[in-house]
């Protein structure tokens, strides 16, 4: 079969941003963990590649494909804007974007959150869903906690992040956040995949393989219990 040249010298060098769990975090070791590490290293099993795992920016992930990394997984939803600059694989999740308001707020509709504070994590869809409310006055934090923290202490309104961070932030702030479901404020599902070069057909294809043979063999699923609270 024929071989991607990103995989040629034997390793998969893959960008995501550990900040976003329980995707992907820095462990108490001090190392990338979490759902889409563990995905990518049984998908380099499968492939006969080494993963190497480079811890960046969210922002800066896409602009890095083909270049600085050949591929990136990071809880990334497809959109058609990356779309024209990445190929994405299967999706292999689906989420939506949660909304984190702090114990006791009165927001609850999507009319609710015209005008209020929203913290973000920058060039995320939560980012970009908050920009287009009227009114609104978005902050874009590089590391989704540092926003959850400006809520806690009062400078937010709420936070706008996907589902699973969003409950994990919720049990992390006990007793001092809520965590709602975006379908509440008529926020669409979005799909998760790993992107890739634009173009490497090949690539794509191996990575599909592997992904299928992992949940045609149970792993994936082993996975999505060992690290997804649902
Ligand atoms: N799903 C959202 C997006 O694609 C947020 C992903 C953030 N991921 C991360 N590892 N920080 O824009």
């Amino acid at each position: 079969a024929a071989v991607s040249e990103a995989l040629a010298d034997g390793v998969l060098n893959v960008g995501t941003n550990a900040e976003f769990p329980p995707f992907e975090y820095v462990n108490d070791a001090g190392e990338p963990d979490g759902f889409d590490i563990a995905l990518i290293k049984a998908i380099g099993e499968k492939l006969g590649v080494e993963v190497q795992v480079d811890n960046m920016e969210f922002a800066s992930l896409v602009s890095s494909i083909g270049s600085k990394i050949d591929a990136s997984i990071a809880g990334m939803t497809v959109t058609d804007e990356r779309k024209a600059s990445v190929d994405f694989s299967n999706s292999y999740y689906t989420a939506v974007q949660y909304v984190i308001l702090p114990e006791g707020s009165a927001i609850a509709t999507a009319d609710d959150l015209k005008g209020k504070a929203i913290g973000v994590q920058l060039g995320t869809t939560g980012d970009f869903i908050a920009e287009e409310i009227e009114d609104a006055t978005v902050s874009q934090y590089n590391k989704a906690v540092d926003a959850v923290n400006d809520l806690v202490n009062g400078r937010l309104d709420c936070v706008i992040i996907d589902k699973n961070p969003a409950m994990v932030f919720e049990s992390k702030f006990e007793g001092k956040v809520t965590a709602v479901d975006g379908a509440q404020f008529n926020f669409e599902p979005e799909d998760y995949a790993i992107a890739m070069p634009k173009g490497d057909t090949v690539l794509v294809e191996q990575v599909n393989t592997a992904l299928q043979e992992l949940i045609d063999d149970g792993t994936f699923d082993a996975l999505v219990s060992q690290y997804i609270e649902e």
